[in-house]
């Protein structure tokens, strides 16, 4: 068991203390940083929902999350009984004024001001400006408090800066920190080390060596049990706004300054204003949106999305979005970034795919493919570098052979890959938000994603069906092969 220098001593209030969320992700990362030595025993985590429970009941549905949710050799009964006492429960509504408040006041007024208190809204976001008045009014907004926002932050950027400006209210920006769990993923934060450590890439890192690039987040999951939230979402604000932009990013950015939150965030936020607009008309060229159907996951049949959501419903939501960008920008001008997200696909996998331009001029009998990076996110995650090597196999001429160079994380460094969670939340108590996203990221994302959404309203493409298992429908590869271009499973 490594042994990390423990955080300062927080008291972390998370508001939706009973939801999914907090059972599958929050709780156990918690567990798993306690069990590493970095959480005092003095800290304490103080749930709270509407639900009328005892702390004792709390701390019973906890301990089955963390059985549910952490790797049983992870569970020595000692740790467990350990951090379950860190545990407190107050009913509340955070959403009203009239609520239990007093409750939650006496517990945090047992301890001094001058202690880290971190608010975790793990509620529909349509209540995290409401519970930040409440927060308010009731007085417990310390210098030494800071409130995470779990995305979705909108639905647009109207209705993003409706929840930022009413949050801003109670909180300064440094004291907001907005979750995107992508780049909590060791992977993802592995860019910035392949990227800005190893100059043989960095040197290589423009339009004059790289064709186009592709990032994919793939699922074989379908809506699972979310459909209400989904429906009114859609994959290319579920996942594209945030997730796939963030990761877009950091693998186009320029070098930063150093690795200051800020000189980090500005840099992503240049490649933000730079991304080519899509204008609602251009959809049909720059888009593919596509829903499932009916299917074969793992050999298993599916339902189709809308059998998903419930009988007799329709729905034009899209479980896939694949688009085609460019920066603009002296070091990317005409390379095109193709970002892809989908349900039911036929695996899990999001990576990143550098495509190098070809060699342009060859000695040997055949020509030697272009070199490919392919940076694994999940799962199996890694980094390999194809190449041409001298085909071993006895003939009289020299032909060459693909190969590939393959780092496997797991097995090169032998240690489990912590979730995403785990890095974030105590990120949120050192007070580093170099892994959170700024208010003017939002925006930008915003901005770039809403005129796509305007298009699709008005139909300008069509949403194809796909079936379950598959890699989406078939205008997402079109959309490559107009470039001469292909996505990676058709490369194989
Ligand atoms: C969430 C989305 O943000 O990310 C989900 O709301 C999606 O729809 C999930 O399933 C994917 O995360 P991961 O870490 O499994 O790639």
């Amino acid at each position: 068991m490594a042994h990390l220098p423990p955080v300062d001593t927080f008291d972390y209030i998370v508001f939706g203390g009973t939801g999914d969320l907090t059972m599958r992700k929050l709780l156990p990362a918690l567990y798993y940083r306690f069990r590493d030595g970095q959480i005092p025993d003095d800290a304490r985590i103080i749930a709270t929902a509407r639900s009328p429970l005892s702390r004792e009941e709390y701390q019973g549905r906890a301990k089955q999350a963390l059985h549910d949710h952490v790797a049983a050799d992870a569970l020595e009964a000692s740790t467990v009984a350990r951090f379950i006492d860190l545990l407190y429960y107050v009913s509340l509504n955070g959403a009203e004024a009239q609520s239990h408040w007093s409750d939650l006041k006496t517990l945090l007024d047992m301890k001094p001001d001058s202690r880290i208190r971190v608010y975790y809204l793990a509620t529909s976001p349509a209540l995290y400006g409401q519970i930040c008045e409440n927060l308010s009014k009731q007085g417990l907004i310390t210098d030494q408090s800071r409130v995470v926002l779990e995305k979705p932050i909108g639905t647009d950027l109207q209705s993003a800066n409706a929840i930022n400006d009413s949050v801003g209210q109670h909180f300064p920006e440094n004291h907001i920190f907005r979750i995107d769990h992508y780049l909590g993923k060791e992977t993802v934060q592995n860019l910035i080390a392949l990227r800005f450590a190893n100059p043989v890439f960095e040197r290589l890192w423009t339009s004059d060596a790289i064709d186009y690039v592709q990032i994919t987040a793939a699922e074989t999951v379908g809506v699972e049990g979310r459909g209400a939230y989904y429906d009114k979402s859609g994959a290319l604000r579920d996942m594209i706004q945030n997730h796939l932009l963030q990761v877009l990013c950091l693998v186009a950015m320029d070098p930063p300054v150093s690795l200051d939150a800020d000189s980090v965030r500005n840099e992503k936020l240049k490649v933000l204003h730079a991304l080519k607009p899509i204008e609602p008309s251009e959809v049909a060229i720059y888009t593919s949106r596509g829903q499932y159907m009916r299917g074969k996951i793992n050999g298993q049949t599916v339902g189709s999305y809308v059998e998903d959501l419930g009988e007799g419903v329709t729905s034009e939501t899209e479980t896939f979005v694949a688009l085609k960008t460019e920066i603009l920008s002296w070091r990317w001008g005409n390379v095109p970034f193709y970002l892809r997200s989908g349900k039911r696909m036929a695996e899990k996998c999001s990576e990143v795919v550098i495509q190098f331009k070809a060699a342009p001029w060859t000695i040997f009998t055949n020509r030697p493919a272009p070199n490919r990076l392919i940076i694994r996110i999940q799962p199996d995650e890694g980094v390999m570098l194809s190449v041409s090597t001298k085909d071993p196999t006895p003939t009289d001429s020299l032909t060459l052979r693909e190969a590939d160079i393959n780092i496997e994380f797991e097995k090169a460094f032998n240690i489990r890959y912590p979730d995403s969670y785990e890095r974030l939340l105590l990120d949120v108590v050192r007070g580093d938000p170099i892994l959170f996203i700024r208010r003017d990221e939002v925006e930008a994302a915003w901005k770039w994603i809403d005129p796509i959404l305007q298009g699709w309203s008005k139909n300008e493409a069509p949403l194809e069906p796909y079936p379950a298992g598959t890699w989406g429908p078939e205008g997402a590869r079109n959309l490559l092969a107009q470039s001469g271009h292909l996505w990676h499973e058709d490369m194989k």
